[in-house]
C-alpha cells in the first residue's frame, strides 16, 4: 500500500504547484464549499493511480487542488463509503496520500442523523468525539510499515480541542449556532431501526451516520490534528420516527450548507 500511496501523491503533485497543508472531506450534498476555492487543479478520482471509483450517486469523485482564504488546501469532493462495497483500506486510502502530500490539518463534514433531543433538523454538530467499534472493519488491522504512524494509536483526543475552540470562536464571530457532540459510526446502507437509535443514544451518541470514522482513525495514526462537523439531516427519536426520505436528508444538507461553509471558511482563515 506503502508505494501505491507514493505513487499517487507523485501523481497529483506533478499536476499541481499546490502544496497543501489542510485537507477538507466533504459530506454528502456538502459539496457547497467548493465554490469558494480558487481551483488551481481539478483531478477526477478515476485519473488518480490507485484511487477507488466514487458510485454514490450525490457524490461526484473529485480531488481540488487549490486555495482556500489563501491557504493551500487539498478538498475530495465525494468520499468513500464502506457501504459502497470499498475495503477499509480503499476508504481510508485518500487520507493516507494527503498525509503524503503534506496535510497536517484535516477537516471532515458529513451529513448525520439526530439522536439528541436537543438537536434539530440542519443544526451543524462538532464532533467532539467518536464510537467506531461497531464497524466490522477496522483500517488500521494488517501491516503497518512506520510510515502510517504507531501500531496502537493513542486515540485520547480524536479531534483537536484547539480546533474545536477556534470552530466556536469562529461561530460566534459570524453568528453561527453549533451544537457539539459525539458521533457514532454505521455502515449502513439501511437506516436504523428504532431498537437501534435507542440503544446508539443509550451508549452515549448524539449522532449517527455512515463515515468519517475510519478516515479520523488514520489521520490520527499519522499525527494529524482533526476537525469534524456533522449536519443534522433528519432527526431519529426512537418514540417519534418518521419513515426516511433520502430527498429530504439531502435537501437538509443543502439548507445548511451556508452555515458550514462559512464556518469551514472561517476556520481555514485562522490556521
Ligand atoms: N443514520 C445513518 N446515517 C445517516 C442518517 C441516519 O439516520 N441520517 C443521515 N445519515
Amino acid at each position: 500500500m506503502l508505494e501505491q500511496i507514493q505513487e499517487a501523491a507523485r501523481f497529483i503533485q506533478a499536476n499541481t504547484s499546490v502544496q497543501p497543508q489542510i485537507g477538507i472531506i466533504l459530506g454528502t450534498g456538502l459539496g457547497a464549499l467548493a465554490r469558494e476555492l480558487t481551483i488551481e487543479k481539478t483531478l477526477n478520482y478515476e485519473t488518480i493511480p490507485h484511487f477507488p471509483l466514487s458510485t454514490v450517486e450525490f457524490h461526484s469523485g473529485k480531488l481540488l487542488l487549490g486555495t482556500l482564504e489563501g491557504k493551500p488546501v487539498v478538498v475530495m469532493q465525494g468520499r468513500f463509503h464502506y457501504y459502497e462495497g470499498y475495503t477499509m483500506q480503499q476508504v481510508i486510502f485518500p487520507v493516507r496520500v494527503m498525509h503524503a502530500l503534506g496535510v497536517r490539518t484535516l477537516l471532515v463534514s458529513n451529513a448525520a442523523g439526530g439522536m439528541n433531543p436537543d438537536f434539530q433538523t440542519t443544526d451543524l454538530m462538532v464532533i467532539d468525539d467518536h464510537i467506531g467499534l461497531l464497524l466490522p472493519q477496522n483500517p488500521l488491522v494488517g501491516p503497518n510499515p512506520p510510515e502510517f504512524g504507531d501500531r496502537f494509536p493513542d486515540m485520547s483526543e480524536p479531534y483537536s480541542k484547539a480546533l474545536i475552540e477556534q470552530a466556536f470562536q469562529v461561530a460566534s464571530e459570524r453568528g453561527i449556532a453549533l451544537k457539539k457532540g459525539v458521533y457514532v459510526s454505521v455502515t449502513g446502507p439501511q437506516l436504523e431501526t428504532r431498537a437501534e437509535y435507542r440503544m446508539l443514544r443509550q451508549w452515549g451518541a448524539d449522532a449517527v451516520g455512515m463515515s468519517t470514522v475510519p478516515e479520523v482513525i488514520v489521520a490520527n495514526q499519522m499525527g494529524m490534528a482533526v476537525f469534524g462537523v456533522s449536519v443534522i439531516t433528519d432527526m431519529c427519536l426512537p418514540d417519534t420516527l418518521e419513515k426516511a426520505d433520502i430527498s429530504k436528508i439531502i435537501a437538509a444538507a443543502g439548507a445548511a450548507e451556508p452555515k458550514l461553509t462559512e464556518l469551514m471558511r472561517g476556520l481555514v482563515k485562522r490556521l
